[in-house]
């Protein structure tokens, strides 16, 4: 492992104390609650969307009591705009998990932090430094990417190489009192300056210690992860609408887009519906990407004069306007937008880019 020197903590504090980011709604607060909020909200989502989303959670939620007690369809359809559903259901999870286990308080370290759930180890971490202080290493994918480059680590950065950069991570802490503003250093270099596509390293405080830099190699660090091919599936998205209505379905809690509305997809209940004989116009397929398969959806779009009685009692006819405001997974919002461009909604997910 490359030697690692305190200059690497004092430049990065001493960088973000004058360049990084220190008015965010969550910052200077050692509330855990908004901390921790605040933190889940990031590992997918990049600040601009959660800044106009926190404030909103907040309010409807302002405390880990009322977030426990709420049903999770209204936690879920507050977190409509973020995307990555399954950390609202950790989220509500984790809230009653505190409520039930720790009488409403968070635990302070980030060991017990990291046993509840949607808590990995590097959000974990990054609670306990903003709560407490405590010198505990954050190392999420764009941390990762700073210390690849900084040392000119080889290879992707999974398995031995990710423990490697665990043990460098814990190896760089500064003091406890100087912990906040280097984790939010780490945190705001890798997202502004030392990023993946068009890094500015001539605006890095790190540049003369940058083994990539030193070699010419930024742009090839971190090694990209082996590509695998993921498994296809194949389904049919029925849209049935009058053009300002769609009949919805929430989907099992379990499995993906778990709790959320989306679009059926059993053609037998199309009969039920009168519409055996109807013939739909078929949308262009597309595919959405999930962590563990790839979903070809093939979208059939039935335009009925009028939204017909179901006989079924998991078929829900919402307004386009409305479903886009509740939970739904990104590409069922997609085609919302694309069959009714008049209805309003919140925009696309603003993830992180990777
Ligand atoms: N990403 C994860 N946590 C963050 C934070 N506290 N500030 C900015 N970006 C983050």
């Amino acid at each position: 492992m490359a030697s690692v020197s305190p200059v690497f903590a004092r430049s990065l504090i001493g960088w973000q104390r004058l360049h990084g980011r220190r008015d965010l709604p969550w910052q200077g607060t050692r509330d855990a609650y908004r901390v921790w909020l605040s933190e889940i909200m990031l590992q997918q989502t990049r600040v601009a969307t959660v800044l106009g989303l926190f404030p909103r959670f907040v309010a409807r939620f302002p405390d880990v009591q009322t977030l426990a007690a709420a049903p999770v369809e209204a936690v879920l359809a507050l977190w409509a705009g973020m995307g990555y559903y399954a950390r609202a259901r950790n989220l509500h999870l984790c809230a009653r998990r505190i409520v039930e286990k720790y009488a409403g308080h968070f635990p302070q370290t980030a060991a017990e932090l990291a046993e509840l759930p949607g808590i990995g180890r590097s959000t974990a971490a990054a609670i306990a430094v903003f709560v407490s202080h405590e010198r505990a290493a954050i190392l999420d994918g764009n941390v990762k990417r700073v210390l690849c480059r900084h040392f000119a680590l080889e290879g992707a950065p999974v398995g031995a190489v990710e423990k490697t950069l665990w043990k460098q991570a814990e190896s760089l802490l500064p003091a406890a009192a100087d912990m906040p503003a280097y984790t939010q250093g780490l945190m705001d270099l890798g997202a502004t300056r030392c990023t993946r596509r068009a890094p500015r390293c001539a605006d890095c405080p790190l540049i003369t210690s940058c083994l990539a830099f030193q070699q010419d190699r930024v742009q090839d660090l971190p090694t990209p992860r082996a590509r695998i091919e993921k498994p296809r599936r194949v389904a049919r998205f029925l849209l049935i609408s009058d053009g300002a209505r769609v009949f919805l379905q929430r989907r099992p809690m379990t499995g993906v887009w778990g709790g959320l509305y989306a679009l059926p997809e059993d053609a037998a209940l199309l009969p039920r519906l009168g519409l055996a004989d109807s013939l739909p116009v078929s949308l262009p397929p597309r595919v959405h990407v999930f962590t563990h398969f790839c979903l070809e959806i093939h979208p059939l779009l039935y335009r009925v004069a009028q939204m017909p009685i179901p006989d079924d009692a998991t078929l829900e006819c919402l307004s386009i306007a409305d479903a886009l405001q509740a939970g739904i997974p990104a590409p069922v919002a997609r085609l919302l937008r694309e069959i009714a461009p008049q209805a309003t909604g919140i925009g696309a997910h603003g993830s992180k880019p990777r």
